[in-house]
């Protein structure tokens, strides 16, 4: 059972560095695909698309927000509480 876990582990530690450190779950986790999409094609016309953007520039938007030097009350709350670690994960999910 043990060796099966740690197969199991190993699995998911793959998927995970393969799919830019984990930025197809966290999508899931921080909310962004309520808006977004799991793809960066938004759910509707009021949400920008950020499928094809410049990953560089989904992170300085990222940390723009969270900083407040760009403002919007609906992105604050969501950059609030990112790390550089997530949003690197998710500019690097979202952008190309
Ligand atoms: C409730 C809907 C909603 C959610 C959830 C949401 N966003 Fe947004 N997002 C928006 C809106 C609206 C804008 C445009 C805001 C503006 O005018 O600055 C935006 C803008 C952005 C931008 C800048 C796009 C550009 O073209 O400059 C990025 C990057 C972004 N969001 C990433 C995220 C990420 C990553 C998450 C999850 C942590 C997230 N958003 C969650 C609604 C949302």
């Amino acid at each position: 059972m043990k060796r099966i876990l740690i197969v199991f582990a190993m699995l998911m530690a793959a998927r995970g560095a393969a799919d830019e450190a984990g930025g197809s779950q966290l999508v899931v986790e921080k909310g962004c695909v309520a808006c977004h999409g799991e793809n960066g094609v938004a759910v509707a016309p009021s949400y920008p698309n950020l499928a094809g953007q410049w990953e560089q520039y989904l992170r300085l938007q990222l940390i723009a927000y969270r900083s407040g030097k760009r403002q919007n009350a609906v992105m604050a709350g969501f950059a609030a509480n990112l790390t550089d670690e997530e949003i690197r994960a998710l500019a690097a999910h979202y952008g190309d």
